[in-house]
């Protein structure tokens, strides 16, 4: 292990660590280019947020980075973990990606609804644990002190995503925001350098929003874990991210820091669905016109976000498509 020096947040250089290099992929199905040509450089401890309209290609990029989709052109290379070297992720399966240190949450949440709220942390976190599964059927005692360990620390992260008092609680009668940070607490639970959460706030009401707001900015400055976030509310992406990246039509069309962003005529033009000309001087014409403004729900609801269809599956090893 290499120690990395400390480099603030935002002003990202060519002296940063990389945790996700992505050279100008494409990814296809049949006719529909889902990723058009997308480069793009997430660093090591920021958060980076990715917008765009719906259908704009970013849960496909996050099967891209997380090997459930494959492009047909481009490279990937990911340092999962600090001072890992960067490895290539095109061909590497999910279960590959995630030992590699890259957790996620999904858009559909993804919960085995029948266990209860610590049983799906502890799967998560039994991902990474050394006693296979024969020493789990015989109960040795390396695998006891495992189990033990493992409870705990399902405990630990169910406390740090408040729901502690849930742990006994079947996930699947979670209320929905519960849900949403469930799926984070089993995300952490595989130890991850990088955690991909998919529209974590779609379905959650203010209140929910602001503790999830909270808990990202913890796991990013607390836990060190470097965040890459999809999220349509613009009021808690412009509060959380050090950067972002703007897809439109699976193409890159901004990428910036969040004041820039709010004021990209291109960014504001694919929100509103009309061209970048008119955007500009509607802008001029409206000095407020920016994607969120501070006391309203401003441009938010122009994106609106996919409703979950409350798919359950096993997410631990599922190389199975996204439901979109
Ligand atoms: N498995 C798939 N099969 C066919 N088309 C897909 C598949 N996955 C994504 N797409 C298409 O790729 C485009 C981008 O979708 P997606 O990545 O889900 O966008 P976003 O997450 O930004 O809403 C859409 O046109 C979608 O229909
Ligand atoms: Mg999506």
């Amino acid at each position: 292990m290499t120690a990395t020096t400390e480099t603030p947040a935002v002003s990202p250089s060519e002296g940063r660590e990389i945790v996700f290099d992505v050279n100008h992929i494409t990814l296809r199905f049949g006719g529909v280019t889902s990723i058009n040509d997308v480069s793009l450089r997430m660093y090591r401890d920021e958060i980076l947020a990715v917008i765009g309209p719906n259908g704009a290609g970013k849960t496909s990029l996050f099967n891209s980075l997380t090997g459930v989709y494959t492009p047909q052109e481009g490279s990937i290379t990911l340092a999962g973990r600090t001072g890992d070297a960067p490895q290539t992720v095109i061909g590497k399966k999910t279960h590959v990606i995630n030992h590699m240190g890259v957790a996620r949450t999904f858009q559909n949440i993804r919960l085995f609804p029948a266990l209860t709220a610590l049983e799906n942390v502890k799967v998560g976190i039994e991902t990474r644990m050394k006693a296979g599964p024969i020493a789990s059927m015989l109960g040795l005692p390396n695998q006891r002190r495992e189990e033990r360990e493992s409870t705990q620390r399902a405990y630990d992260l169910l406390k740090l995503v408040g729901l502690v008092n849930r742990a006994n609680n079947l996930a699947g009668s979670l209320a929905y925001g519960e849900q949403r940070r469930l799926e984070i607490a089993r995300a952490l639970g595989t130890d991850p350098g990088v955690i991909l959460l998919d529209e974590p706030a779609a379905g959650t009401n203010p209140v929910e929003k602001r503790d999830l707001a909270d808990l990202i900015r913890l796991i990013n400055r607390e836990l060190g874990i470097s965040v890459l976030l999809i999220e349509h509310d613009m009021k808690l992406v412009m509060s959380v991210a050090d950067r972002l990246i703007v897809l439109n039509f699976g193409s890159k069309i901004a990428e910036g820091l969040p004041e820039e962003i709010q004021r990209n005529p291109a960014v504001i033009a694919a929100y509103l669905g009309t061209s970048a000309e008119e955007a500009e001087a509607q802008a001029e014409a409206q000095p407020e016109l920016e994607l969120i403004a501070d006391e309203t729900e401003g441009m938010t609801s122009l994106a609106e976000s996919t409703e979950p269809d409350g798919t359950s599956f096993d997410p631990t090893t599922s190389t199975e498509e996204e439901s979109r």
